[in-house]
């Protein structure tokens, strides 16, 4: 080793490497910028040997502090379903009017109905509950099966024509099809259908309110109101299940719908089911 070298413009110590007589000064890195450095490495190992770490050919290290974010997270659900306990057994034992006269079960309730009916029922009855062609909109004060909190709650547990022996049930005849009323006679009971919602004394003076009165009225009612204990519905109030229009009514009576709702009473707890019905009554048209 030769004897340090200075270099006489900064007075600093050269490295003692020359290029064409340039020389390299001997600047190290500041100890305190080394020692962070070294600090961080041992940080890394102490890290790995803590926490999980290296991914394995089928699993990976998991560390000694046994940290699990999967673990961490059903903690904090747990924590949340607790929470809730006292509210859920609540609405477990609450009768359905009960649940509507407590704020607090009813804001729960709501909450609730609101999410299941997101997951299960919108498919068919749309995000808003408003409905579509043979799906009725629920937001309404027309019901096929009755407005009552415990009929539609009845309606949900046991669904509409469905796989299930308390199911509600009714069948329009298909007077087309099965040749009870012949296409003339279909066409004028459609015409009275069509002027029910529209004009009294129209429909009063059609031929087709004799035939209404022969074969309908069993079911809808007279005037063709309605009535909820047999799904009939209402057919004076211009809300149509089936898209309104003389051609949909022509069909409804030839070929008869019969809509199917399933039953949720094994697919979902009773809880849901209750939050379920409070929620649908209070979109706005509940009886
Ligand atoms: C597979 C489609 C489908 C699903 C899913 C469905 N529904 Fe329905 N729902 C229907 C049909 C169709 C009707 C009408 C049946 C008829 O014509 O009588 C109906 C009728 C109803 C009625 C009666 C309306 C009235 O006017 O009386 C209520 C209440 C109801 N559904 C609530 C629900 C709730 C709550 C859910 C979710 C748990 C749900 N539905 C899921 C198809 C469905
Ligand atoms: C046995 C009972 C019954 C009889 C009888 C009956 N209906 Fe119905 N009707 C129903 C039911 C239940 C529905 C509900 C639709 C479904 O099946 O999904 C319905 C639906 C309808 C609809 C569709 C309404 C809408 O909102 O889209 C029309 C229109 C209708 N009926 C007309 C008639 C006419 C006209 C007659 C007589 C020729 C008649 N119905 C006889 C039970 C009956």
């Amino acid at each position: 080793m030769s004897k340090k070298q200075i270099d006489e413009f900064s007075g600093t110590e050269t490295t003692g490497h020359d290029w064409d007589g340039i020389r390299e000064l001997n600047s190290p890195m500041p100890r305190w910028w080394v020692w962070t450095y070294y600090a961080t490495i041992l940080w890394a190992v102490a890290y790995w040997i803590a926490m999980p770490a290296w991914p394995l050919l089928s699993d990976y290290t998991r560390g000694l502090l046994g940290h699990s974010q999967r673990a961490q997270l059903s903690d904090q659900i747990a924590a949340v379903k607790a929470g809730q306990a006292d509210l859920i057994a609540r609405t477990a034992k609450a009768g359905l009017t009960e649940i509507q006269a407590d704020p607090e079960l009813l804001e729960f309730a709501l909450a609730g109905g609101r999410s299941a009916f997101a997951v299960n029922c919108s498919q068919c009855h749309g995000t808003g509950a408003s409905g579509s062609d043979g799906y009725p909109n629920l937001n309404d004060d027309d019901w096929l099966w009755g407005g009552t909190v415990a009929q539609i709650e009845a309606t949900i547990q046991y669904g509409i024509r469905a796989d299930h022996d308390d199911t509600r049930i009714s069948e329009m005849p298909a007077f087309g099809r099965d040749e009870i009323l012949n296409p003339q006679q279909v066409d004028e009971v459609a015409d009275y259908v069509m002027a029910l919602s529209r004009d009294d004394d129209l429909a009063e003076s059609l031929p087709g309110k004799a035939l209404f009165s022969e074969n309908c009225v069993d079911c809808h009612g007279a005037g063709g109101k309605g009535n909820s204990e047999l799904g009939a519905p209402n057919l004076a109030n211009g809300i149509w299940l089936y898209e309104g229009g003389k051609p949909a009514v022509v069909d409804t009576i030839t070929h008869s719908r019969s809509g199917m709702m399933p039953a949720w009473v094994s697919r979902l707890d009773q809880v849901a089911i209750k939050q379920l019905a409070v929620y649908v009554h209070s979109l706005g048209g509940g009886e």
